[in-house]
């Protein structure tokens, strides 16, 4: 099952936390976090109810940009939101599109891209994402990222598509050249069958 209270907002002033080892999507942010500075350009692969594209934009600034994509109108609408309240809305470009045409929305590189996969909180869970069209916006987002950017996915075992989709995924990871990209995968080994997964993949040349 995907952990709902994750997907909760994070609030810029949780910068200032203290490190706790206590899920991957708190190690998700923990790596935005370190990686995006102001004035970069961002995908949030997976807008959902747009909590990772304020978080991104949060760290982009008022001369960043974030791109953000997702298939469910309900999604585009909630993260519009979001952002208007948050006084952010000018720093993203909201697409009503699959990350699979993201080469299509984004022609420059980017310092980060984040995929936070499976379904929408609160919605319908028959909507997920899948590894075919998955598989195709993480090579754009490889293709994409600058010298030193990352990528962060985090993924929910916990599903048939899910467990698939991470499957493929870490096959996937694990043939890309260790010459051009270092490659993380951050598993829980304690939490049981099914608990979500991180990984972690930066550009070094
Ligand atoms: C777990 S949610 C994302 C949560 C989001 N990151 C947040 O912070 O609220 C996954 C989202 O991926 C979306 N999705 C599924 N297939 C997709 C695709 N091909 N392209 C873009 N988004 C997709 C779903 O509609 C869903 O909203």
């Amino acid at each position: 099952m995907q952990d709902m209270a994750e997907n909760r907002q994070i609030r810029p002033e949780e910068d200032g936390e203290r490190f706790q080892l206590k899920s991957a999507r708190f190690l998700a942010r923990d790596v935005l976090r370190r990686a995006v500075r102001p004035g970069d350009a961002a995908v949030d692969a997976t807008m959902g109810n747009g909590h990772d594209t304020l978080f991104l934009c949060s760290r982009v600034g008022e001369n960043g940009r974030v791109y953000a994509f997702d298939i469910q109108e309900q999604a585009v609408r909630a993260t519009e939101q979001l952002l208007r309240e948050n006084g952010m809305l000018d720093r993203a470009r909201l697409h009503c599109a699959g990350h699979e045409r993201m080469a299509e929305f984004v022609r420059e590189p980017v310092q980060a891209a984040v995929f936070n996969l499976g379904w929408l909180p609160g919605g319908d869970h028959g909507i997920t994402t899948h590894w075919e069209t998955t598989e195709q916006a993480v090579q754009s987002a490889l293709d994409l990222l600058s010298v030193g950017g990352v990528l962060v996915i985090c993924a929910y075992p916990g599903h048939p598509e899910g467990e698939r989709e991470r499957e493929r995924l870490t096959g996937f990871l694990s043939a890309l050249s260790n010459r051009r990209f270092n490659v993380l995968h951050q598993r829980f080994l304690n939490a049981g069958e099914g608990a979500p997964e991180c990984f972690v993949i930066q550009k070094e040349r």
